[in-house]
């Protein structure tokens, strides 16, 4: 089942073509691995998606229906929820605290007992919400999130990403700053969150990273899309084939023709 898709989607910044014409569908439950050289537009895409940037022409359809994600909110609204790369929490806080980060309207105004109770209840909703995701992090209740690990970060951001967000979840680089075994931890929750119908989108530079996981990758070339293809019938040397360019992309070998 399509769940989004992309029509010729364009962004420009000034004279900087950071994508052009670039359209996919994206299926319920689909892991699908972002891919190519520096510059390629792939950030770009991730902020499309996210609402962060306001394409320059194209359409976002969502369920059948036309959508505008931005602003950021707008998208998060429509269940649609991003890690960057920085994770955007802060270390002081617990993953409870960061959990309800910005979304203050949870916690409400009103007596301070009023405050204390909801906090309880914020902090056990966290909590759960970890524990049913078999994330296991010692102390987790009281530990601020700068004394984990960063693994245990990125599982902590991921996991509040699904919480929030009912329907897609947007990976950049999830794996970059990990270890082996951390990067294992990070890829089981992934597959795990699509086994629950979470369509998830993952900007990876590490292309076992993105075999262990992914079901489609698409490379993106120069803002254009190269490649589109499911994992399994393609492999290592013809996905590195599209992002150098030494295999030509569709809409390449499209323009070619039409020139
Ligand atoms: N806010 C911006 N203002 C101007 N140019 C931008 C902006 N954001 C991206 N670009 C340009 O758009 C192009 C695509 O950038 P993008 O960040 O999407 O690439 P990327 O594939 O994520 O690269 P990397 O692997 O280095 O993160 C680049 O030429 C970049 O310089
Ligand atoms: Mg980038």
């Amino acid at each position: 089942m399509t769940l989004l898709s992309l029509n010729q989607i364009s962004k420009s910044f000034g004279g900087i073509h950071a994508l052009q014409d670039v359209s996919f569908d994206l299926n319920k439950g689909d892991i699908v691995g972002l891919v190519g050289d520096n510059g390629a537009g792939k950030s770009t895409l991730i902020k499309i998606l996210a609402g962060a940037h306001d394409p320059s022409s194209g359409q976002v359809i969502l369920e059948g229906q036309a959508q505008t994600l931005s602003p950021p909110a707008n998208a998060q609204g429509l269940g649609i929820e991003t890690v960057y790369q920085d994770l955007s929490m802060i270390g002081a806080f617990t993953a409870a605290e960061n959990f309800f980060l910005g979304r203050e309207l949870a916690l409400g105004r009103g007596p301070a007992l009023f405050r204390l109770i909801r906090r309880k209840t914020m902090l056990d909703t966290a909590v759960s919400g970890l524990e049913e995701l078999h994330i296991d992090i010692p102390g987790v209740r009281s530990k601020p999130v700068e004394r984990m690990s960063g693994g245990q970060r990125q599982l902590v951001a991921i996991a509040r990403g699904a919480f929030w967000g009912s329907k897609m979840l947007l990976l950049d680089e999830p794996t970059a700053a990990l270890g082996v075994r951390e990067s294992k931890e990070v890829l089981n929750l992934i597959t795990r969150l699509s086994a629950r119908g979470l369509t998830i989108v993952m900007v990876t530079h590490n292309l076992e990273h993105l075999w262990s996981v992914c079901n489609r990758v698409v490379v993106m070339r120069r803002g254009r899309k190269a490649a589109d293809m499911p994992s399994a019938s393609t492999n290592m040397e013809d996905v590195v084939a599209y992002i150098t360019g030494a295999k030509e992309g569709l809409q390449g070998r499209a323009l070619e023709l039409t020139s």
